[in-house]
């Protein structure tokens, strides 16, 4: 969309807000330290105190642009310390940042649902949530960041709808809030490591995960976050499992097109992953000059802000550098660090890249990356192929996605060889369709009929004009779990199949009864004793 129609529809929305005359007090809770879940949502709330509104963040990246008047930021990035201190901690960040095996996937979300529970107690408690409290502001609606339960409890505080947004899908527990039907082989939980075309070692796990989930947040988590939520947010409220039940909508930065194709009901809004900050930060002069010389291509490494290159262990990284070493290509690579021993000459390091402008070079033709949603969609966007070697939460799903559309190929830590890395490079180097079939996508993610984050304003502002959604809703949160399997339903046709059998086998046993009556009265009696003579 130009630039000119994005004006255009902020001009448009502006007179239909204004003539509505409603400038709505907005508070908007986030509480996970991670950037490339920020990104999606600073751009809403600042497009939302532009408009006019009167908005309050916890942001654990808040904006600080002095210039936006009508927003107020409580700051909590010293969230990111915790982070720090947890990647520090070898045992918990190999769990967290390697593939999860079938066992260890229910034990990687009972400990994330602890430190989930942690991390909001620390912010519940934190001076500058506390400063808030103390204001006597009357909000018109809570965002809430909605991958953990505690902070819906502000919802309930401040007695005013509520909605839930996350910078990608939602986990199975979170999509129950408002009914959605999530069958465990069509629209499996968006963290699971499994594929597109599941297997059947998949869909078992699958299932039982979907049983799992529900079962350890009724039974343990939502009664612990209930307890946190009386005691920082006032012993009056509601349970928490209540609490959630009344959010109006998801806004969710998921498409159809890159993601798995799920039934969702109407208060599911799916943003369609346009929603990333589109800034195109400038080039430092040596990365541009780099970028500009390599006439043969360069592949841009990077395995995002969460799992950093660092972390790869001496064995992978030696593999990495000896097959960037021996390629007819430039490598820009993102190393954590001054110095990287065994840097080939052909390698430019940095901590930190201007990602979509790098990717936007014209000699840049792949991205070598975890799979992480803002760098695929960065990816997509930049219409540069991928390799993925995805790790934890939705990354195996995107990369699947990036091979399901022919614009990547996967390969896998625990497997990875000199001789498949460096062939799977060159194959996508030299094969034009990997970069046909991502500018495809790209084309296809691109085309709506509005842009994720005007979509995402309007939703808001429908939720605060009508004072919730509740003629969204979804049937099924009125429906008990055993209508919902139709378990009455099979007791009846059980019953009455059974009565009929039971029906039929006395109408038969009766007429064999008759039939052996009738047998010996109207048979020839003779031919009894023939027999006998016979003998
Ligand atoms: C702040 O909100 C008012 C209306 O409440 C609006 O007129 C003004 O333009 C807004 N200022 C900024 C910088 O967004
Ligand atoms: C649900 O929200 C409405 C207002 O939006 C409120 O009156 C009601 O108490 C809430 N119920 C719960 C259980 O939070
Ligand atoms: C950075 O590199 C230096 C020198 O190789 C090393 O001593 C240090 O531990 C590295 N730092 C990190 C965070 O890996």
């Amino acid at each position: 969309m130009s630039r000119l129609t994005v004006t255009g529809v902020t001009v448009i929305s502006l007179f239909i807000l204004f003539h509505d005359g409603y400038c709505a007090n907005i508070l908007f809770v986030t509480l996970f330290p991670s950037i490339s879940h920020q990104k999606v949502f600073q751009p809403i709330w600042k497009e939302l105190s532009l408009r006019g509104h009167n908005v309050h963040v916890i942001a654990t990246n808040p904006l600080r642009d002095p210039s936006l008047a009508n927003l107020t930021e409580y700051d909590i990035s010293s969230h990111y310390e915790l982070l720090k201190r947890m990647a520090n901690n070898t045992n918990t960040r190999d769990l967290l940042l390697t593939k999860p095996s079938f066992f260890t996937t229910f034990l990687k979300d009972i400990i994330l649902t602890e430190k989930f529970s942690k991390l909001s107690e620390i912010t519940l408690s934190h001076p500058e949530v506390q400063r808030l409290l103390k204001t006597n502001i009357q909000f018109d609606v809570v965002l809430v960041e909605w991958l953990f339960p505690t902070m819906a409890g502000f919802g309930a505080k401040y007695n005013c709808p509520m909605i839930g947004v996350t910078s990608l899908g939602a986990p199975l527990v979170a999509l129950d809030t408002v009914g959605n039907p999530s069958h465990p082989i069509i629209a499996p939980d968006h963290n699971l490591p499994v594929t597109r075309d599941m297997t059947f070692k998949e869909r078992v796990l699958s299932t039982l995960y979907a049983v799992y989930v529900r079962f350890w947040y009724h039974m343990v988590v939502l009664p612990r976050e209930d307890k946190l939520v009386k005691k920082y947010l006032g012993e009056e409220l509601p349970y928490i499992g209540d609490i959630e039940r009344n959010v109006s909508l998801l806004l969710l930065n998921r498409s159809p097109i890159f993601h798995r194709a799920m039934p969702v009901v109407p208060a599911v809004i799916e943003l369609g992953t346009t929603l990333v900050n589109r800034e195109r930060p400038e080039m430092e002069a040596n990365l541009k000059a780099f970028l500009d010389e390599s006439k043969q291509g360069v592949i841009y490494f990077s395995l995002g802000s969460n799992m950093k290159s660092i972390y790869l262990p001496d064995q992978l990284r030696e593999i990495i550098l000896a097959v960037f070493g021996r390629l007819p290509y430039n490598v820009v690579m993102k190393w954590e660090n001054d110095t990287l021993l065994g840097k080939p000459d052909n390698v430019l390091i940095s901590k930190w890249f201007p990602q979509l402008s790098l990717l936007e070079h014209p000699n840049v033709r792949l991205f070598i990356m975890q799979g992480g949603l803002q760098s695929s969609e960065e990816a997509i966007v930049a219409q540069v192929p991928i390799i993925g070697l995805p790790t934890s939460s939705d990354q195996l799903t995107n990369v699947d996605s990036f091979v399901k559309y022919g614009a990547g190929i996967a390969l896998d830590f625990d497997y990875l060889t000199a001789e498949s890395f460096d062939a799977t490079i060159r194959k996508i180097m030299t094969t034009p369709s990997y970069h046909e079939n991502v500018k495809e996508l790209s084309k296809l993610i691109s085309d709506q009929p509005i842009d994720g984050l005007q979509r995402a304003v309007w939703w808001v502002e429908y939720v605060i004009k009508h004072k919730g959604a509740n003629h969204l809703r979804s049937t099924i949160l009125n429906t008990p779990w055993w209508q919902y399997f139709l378990l009455d339903i099979i007791a009846l046709f059980i019953t009455v199949l059974s009565l009929i059998l039971l029906i039929c086998y006395v109408i038969l046993k009766v007429m064999f009864i008759l039939l052996k009556n009738v047998e010996k009265l109207f048979l020839p009696r003779s031919e009894e004793p023939e027999h006998k003579k016979r003998q």
